[in-house]
């Protein structure tokens, strides 16, 4: 009977291509705790095509991330990324229920994934009624392919925990962003929404990591719009290394420390890499704005939330919302949040950015 026994979390695991991100949250009423966390840095070529190139090599730093962060659950939840899930909206006939839907799931796929079907999972959401046909219900088909889902699963497994989600990295910072919407900016509150245009209430999480960023177009908490974009954070630190003569190392060491390594530092490197990450967004907003879908001019973005690495770049928040003219902010979900003793609440806050996806994930134990 487990009427008083409470229900076991799970933990949140990131497995990224720069570091294992981990969160552990409890929940009492509406109030959500963070109980353990931590940030555990991954060496050149632990992952490959941004999947754990060796399993048990990846199994030992989530061990140790599990360690550093004191925590003691072992059911966790991962996430494969975006970009390797190909969905598609599909009609099949109305009267189809779940299990008839399944049967026919393969065939159908067959047409539309662009892989050997042995080669992918395969899963569905029943999506209502079809616009086009009465007799039709649209079916969003997900696959992704075997890999993304069998190494993470395989890492967990050697670490000791057991793998009970594996998510998709747009749906964890869905979860986040619920949390988050709360203290965005209200439109017309001193943001720069256009009085002409009516408040659609959509809003662009960028996520900017190390080597890519991935813009996301919310619709109240629904990401709506996807658009991977090839830059990162790595840039800053190449960037660094070279006009400066440092070696990698240095140079990642450089760029997060508050003390700058030359006295042009910001004009010459920091400032313009900034802009250069606003005009990227930018572009990518372009591209949303220019979709079939969404280009008709009643669309209007009215926040930008920066999540991931990059957004721990002090002051891009200021200089997206300059360039942009749209209200930016910094993501911290953990902001409302108590945290327990053995948590270090300044790393907490500080690495609050890159830690949206593993929060995502382990706010799955209160599904
Ligand atoms: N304080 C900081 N200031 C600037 N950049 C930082 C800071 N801390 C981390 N970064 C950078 O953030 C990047 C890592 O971000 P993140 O963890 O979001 O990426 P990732 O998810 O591993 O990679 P990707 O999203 O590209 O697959 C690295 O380039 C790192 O140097
Ligand atoms: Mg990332």
């Amino acid at each position: 009977m487990a009427l008083f026994k409470r229900k076991e979390s799970i933990l949140g695991i990131d497995i990224s291509p720069s570091a294992i991100k981990l969160i552990e949250l409890s929940r009492s009423g509406p109030r959500f705790r963070v109980e353990a966390f931590a940030v555990e840095p991954l060496g050149e070529g632990m992952m490959e095509d941004r999947n754990p190139a060796d399993p048990d090599a990846m199994g030992e730093v989530i061990k140790r991330a599990c360690r550093k962060s004191g925590t003691r659950v072992r059911r966790a939840a991962v996430a494969v990324p975006t970009s390797s899930v190909i969905t598609r909206t599909i009609p099949m006939p109305a009267e189809f229920k779940e299990s008839d839907i399944e049967v026919n799931l393969s065939i159908e796929a067959a047409q539309y994934i662009p892989y050997p079907i042995e080669e992918i999972y395969l899963d569905f959401e029943m999506k209502g009624p079809s616009q086009a046909s009465s007799e039709m219900q649209d079916v969003m088909l997900v696959a992704t392919r075997k890999e993304n889902v069998d190494t993470r699963e395989a890492a967990l497994k050697n670490a000791g925990l057991v793998p009970v989600i594996v998510d998709i990295e747009a749906y964890a910072l869905e979860n986040s962003f619920r949390l988050l919407m709360e203290s965005l900016p209200k439109a017309g509150g001193g943001g720069s929404l256009s009085l002409d245009k009516p408040r659609d209430g959509l809003t662009a999480l960028v996520d900017i990591g190390a080597t890519i960023t991935n813009l996301y177009i919310l619709q109240q908490d629904r990401v709506i719009f996807t658009r991977e974009q090839g830059f990162g954070c790595d840039q800053l630190t190449l960037r660094i290394a070279e006009t400066y003569g440092l070696s990698r190392e240095q140079a990642e060491q450089a760029k997060r420390s508050a003390d700058s390594v030359a006295e042009d530092f910001a004009t010459a490197v920091l400032e313009p890499f900034k802009h250069m990450l606003a005009e990227q967004i930018g572009h990518g907003l372009q591209f949303f704005f220019s979709s079939d879908q969404y280009a008709s001019g009643r669309y209007n973005v009215d926040t930008i939330t920066l999540v991931g690495g990059g957004a721990m770049i002090v002051g891009l928040d200021r200089v997206v919302a300059d360039v942009l003219g749209i209200a930016t902010v910094v993501a911290n979900p953990f902001k409302n949040m108590g945290s327990a003793a053995k948590v270090n609440s300044s790393a907490l806050l500080r690495d609050a950015p890159m830690l949206v996806v593993a929060g995502g994930l382990a706010l799955r134990s209160f599904d």
